[in-house]
C-alpha cells in the first residue's frame, strides 16, 4: 500500500445484524449521507445493479470530478479511489475494502520509477491511471486505455516518452502509433491469464463469434482479437456490432452490462490458463483486488465512514497535475454507459 494514503482500518467494527436487507441499507445510507456509489464493470453484478453510475477508469475518474455528493463511495481498487480523492479534495472517498489493490499498482514502486525516469532526462513520462498517487506524482501525463492512442498522437513525433507501467499495454501503442516508447516491465495478472490455446480452440467452435479483448492482454491474444479497447470501448462494440456471438477476453464481470444491455446477444468468457489445466478450476481471469469489494463491505464502509481515502495535500497537488493534463488532452467521447440506481 502506497505510503501516505492513510486508510483507517475500520473494517469490521459492528457484526452485520442477521438477516439484515443490504440493499435496503445501503440504499438508505446513500440518502441519509448524500452519497454516491461509483462502481467498476469489474465489480460483483450485485454491486454494479445497486451502483449509481458504473463505467471505465476514465468515466469514473471524470464523474468522481463532476459530483457534487458529500461521500463518493468507489467500487473499484486503490488507485481508482485514490484519483476520485485527488480530483474532488473536499469529499469524503470510500473503499469498501482497503486492500483492493492491482498488480500493476505493486509492479511500479514510486523509487525504482523515480530512478528510471532520472536515468532517461530527455523523456516526457505518460502513466497509465493504473499506478499509486505517488507514481502520478512523479509523471507528466496520466492516460487510460480510452485515451492513451489519441494523447500520444497530440505529442510532438520527436518526442521520446517513457510509457509504465504496463508493458503489453505499453507494446500495443506503440504498434498503434508507431512510436518506440521505452516501457516499464509490469503487466495485469488477470490479463496475462488468458490462453492463446483454449482461445484458438473457442474461436474454432464459434466461427460466427468476434473477439473483443482489452490491451492489457499480451500480444499473443491480441492478434486474435476483432476489437481491442478499454472496458467501455468493448462495450461499445458489442452493442454496436452486427454479430450476435462474442468472446470476451478481459475481465468476465463485465458481461454482466453486455447481457443487461443486449439481451438477444451471447457472450463467452475468454478461457484463461489454468483451465486448460484443471477443468474445475477456478476462474482465474477474475481480478482478486476487485473482489475484495463485497456488499456486506460496502455496506459496512457507508456505515462506519471507512476505510477512507486521505491524502496528503501536496501529494495530492503533484497528482493532480498530470490527471489534469489526462482530462485536457482527452477527446471528449460518447457518455458512458451509466445506469441508475434501482
Ligand atoms: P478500463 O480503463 O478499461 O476500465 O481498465 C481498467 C482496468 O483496470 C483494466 O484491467
Ligand atoms: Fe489491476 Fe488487472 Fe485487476 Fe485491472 S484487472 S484492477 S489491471 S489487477
Amino acid at each position: 500500500m502506497s505510503d501516505s494514503v492513510v486508510l483507517p482500518d475500520f473494517q469490521v467494527t459492528s457484526n452485520i445484524a442477521p438477516g439484515i436487507d443490504l440493499k435496503a441499507e445501503i440504499n438508505r445510507l446513500r440518502a441519509d449521507k448524500n452519497a454516491i456509489i461509483l462502481a467498476h464493470y469489474y465489480q460483483d453484478y450485485e454491486i454494479q445493479d445497486i451502483a449509481d453510475f458504473v463505467g471505465d477508469s476514465l468515466d469514473l475518474s471524470r464523474k468522481a470530478a463532476e459530483t457534487d455528493a458529500d461521500v463518493i463511495v468507489f467500487c473499484g481498487v486503490r488507485f481508482m479511489a485514490e484519483v476520485a480523492k485527488i480530483v474532488n479534495p473536499t469529499r469524503t472517498v470510500l473503499l469498501p475494502d482497503g486492500d483492493a489493490g492491482c498488480s500493476l499498482e505493486e509492479a511500479c514502486g514510486p523509487q525504482e520509477f523515480q530512478a528510471w525516469r532520472e536515468a532517461h532526462p530527455d523523456h516526457i513520462s505518460l502513466t497509465y491511471i493504473n499506478c499509486s498517487a505517488q507514481v502520478k506524482a512523479l509523471s507528466d501525463i496520466i492516460v487510460t486505455s480510452s485515451n492513451a492512442e489519441a494523447i500520444i498522437n497530440q505529442l510532438p513525433k520527436d518526442q521520446p516518452i517513457l510509457f509504465a507501467p504496463d508493458r503489453h499495454l505499453g507494446h500495443f501503442l506503440n504498434k498503434k502509433t508507431g512510436r518506440d516508447m521505452v516501457l516499464w516491465p509490469g503487466s495485469c495478472i488477470v490479463h496475462e491469464e488468458f490462453s492463446e490455446d483454449l482461445l484458438l480452440q473457442l474461436k474454432a467452435e464459434h466461427k460466427q463469434a468476434q473477439v473483443a479483448a482489452h490491451p492489457e492482454c499480451p500480444d499473443t491474444i491480441l492478434e486474435l482479437a476483432d476489437y481491442i479497447g478499454s472496458t467501455r470501448g468493448i462495450l461499445n462494440f458489442v452493442a454496436t456490432d452486427p454479430g450476435q456471438e462474442f468472446i470476451i477476453a478481459t475481465e468476465p464481470h463485465i458481461i454482466h452490462q453486455m447481457q443487461k444491455d443486449n439481451p438477444e446477444k451471447t457472450f463467452i468468457a475468454a478461457p484463461g490458463v489454468s483451465e486448460a489445466r484443471d477443468v474445475d478450476a477456478c476462474p482465474c481471469t477474475n481480478c482478486p483486488y476487485m473482489a475484495l469489494n463485497t456488499m456486506e463491505k460496502l455496506y459496512q464502509a457507508m456505515k462506519n465512514d471507512g476505510p477512507r481515502i486521505e491524502l496528503d495535500e501536496d501529494l495530492r497537488l503533484r497528482a493532480l497535475k498530470p490527471i489534469e493534463r489526462m482530462l485536457e488532452m482527452s477527446p471528449k467521447g460518447t457518455a458512458a454507459a451509466s445506469q441508475a440506481a434501482e
